[in-house]
């Protein structure tokens, strides 16, 4: 079922209006320097509160309007059910403080309240998705259009999610009225000192413990800096401390699983190495393992959603306690974090030999600005590509009939 046709079943009051008329507004992407100046001394409140309540209705409204593009049969599993559900029902509550008074506290408590309220209704989001595009492909299997188009969708539909939770925790997190006291230089949760390579060991640190629960062993760390601003000066960036260790964990992760597995019988397993560079545009992490590598032609399936395998339930419901290797969304994820920044995370490998992972994020604050899909003409051209015939040549699927067939024509 469409969403459109979801949202008037559900109700009597004409929700699609409402997402018709965000989703003519264009997200309005903040930069580090205005994320920092909503938490700064002078932060105000009824400020983030009048902005909010209109950007959050506009970020949800036009991802609402992309879902209608996916696979009727994707649309109508119990899943994406459900997700709709808490989509229309957070922009019904969202919408509900536009005509409210800004200047009265009851109101922007009620409203901070709300947030939280929506944030934990998406909780689940990521392996619900997941849990959907399972059970669509194994009722009616998957092709390379619908494969691109669901690529396509949750990579835009993900990142949505990461800069709507982004906005709902700073301001709950500014204004519920308590410092935080392990971190009081933190805004929300931007870190304006960032330390990376202490986020490196504690990322570091806790794929460690669970590579030693798991397989009884683990590769060491070697970390090297270099700071072009000047030597033995710790690596610092404006950064969201949450984000960058859930990269880094993830890749670690990767990292381990694969040394351990690929060096099974040796005694001593090659260390993970971690080089740590601040430039004058970039801060580049690249960790390299010794894990056997991956072939270039499957480098970029390890990035699509379509190709990874299911979520168990115990993964939903006990989402803590995640084993080394899940559902296969860390790659896809983690590269989503890195680009909503301006980033990127990309894989390099040698088949054989082993893999280098590297996260490329703006060294400098000014540069850092959220990255935001919108819904509009060009987004609506991606979803309606066909199956067009490959532009190159594709070599013979049986080169013995080719030989034949070469032989018959001389
Ligand atoms: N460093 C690496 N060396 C070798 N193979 C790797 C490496 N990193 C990733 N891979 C391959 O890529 C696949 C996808 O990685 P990804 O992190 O996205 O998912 P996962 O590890 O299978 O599950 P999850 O990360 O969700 O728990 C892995 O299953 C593994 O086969
Ligand atoms: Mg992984």
């Amino acid at each position: 079922m469409k969403l459109t046709q979801f949202l008037l079943k559900n109700s009597s009051i004409p929700k699609q209006a409402l997402v018709d008329r965000f989703s003519k507004f264009s997200p309005s992407p903040l930069s580090m320097k205005q994320f920092i100046d909503f938490g700064s001394a002078n932060a105000c409140e009824k400020t983030s509160f009048v902005f909010l309540r209109q950007e959050l209705p506009v970020r949800l409204a036009n991802i609402m309007k992309e879902i209608d593009f996916l696979p009727d049969k994707l649309l109508s599993t119990p899943s994406l059910q459900l997700l709709q559900s808490w989509y229309a029902t957070s922009l019904m509550e969202l919408v509900g403080f536009l005509e409210k008074d800004p200047d009265n506290k009851t109101i922007l408590k009620k409203f901070t309240e709300t947030l939280v309220n929506v944030r934990n209704r998406h909780n689940n989001v990521v392996p619900t998705m997941a849990q959907g595009v399972v059970e669509y492909k194994e009722a009616f299997g998957s092709d390379p259009v619908t494969n691109q188009n669901v690529q396509y969708f949750l990579d835009r539909f993900y990142m949505s999610r990461i800069s709507t939770r982004m906005l709902m925790n700073q301001h709950s997190l500014i204004f519920d009225g308590s410092a935080n006291p392990a971190h009081p230089k933190h805004i929300g949760t931007i870190d304006p000192d960032c330390d990376v390579t202490e986020v490196v060991k504690d990322a570091f640190d806790s794929s460690k413990m669970l590579c030693e629960q798991y397989y009884l062993t683990s590769p060491e760390i070697d970390i090297t800096q270099v700071n072009a601003k000047g030597p033995d000066q710790p690596l610092r960036i404006v950064y969201v401390p949450s984000h960058l260790y859930h990269m880094l964990f993830e890749l670690f992760k990767n990292a381990m699983r694969a040394t351990v597995e690929t060096h099974e019988m040796a005694l001593h397993l090659p260390p993970v190495k971690v080089r740590v560079s601040l430039g004058s545009e970039d801060l580049t992490i690249k960790i390299s393992d010794r894990g056997g590598g991956v072939p270039l032609r499957k480098i970029e399936r390890l990035f699509s959603y379509m190709y990874s395998t299911a979520p168990s339930p115990v993964d939903i419901d006990n989402s803590r306690n995640a084993p080394l290797a899940g559902f296969g969304y860390g790659l896809p994820i983690s590269r989503l974090y890195a680009k909503y920044f301006q980033g990127d995370l990309q894989l390099y490998s040698m088949e054989g030999y082993g893999t280098s992972a590297v996260i490329y994020l703006k060294a400098l604050s000014s540069d850092s600005v959220e990255r935001l899909p919108v819904y509009n003409q060009s987004a609506i051209r991606h979803y309606q590509t066909s199956n067009e015939a490959d532009d190159w040549c594709m070599p013979s699927k049986d080169p013995k009939k080719l030989g034949k067939y070469e032989r018959r024509s001389q």
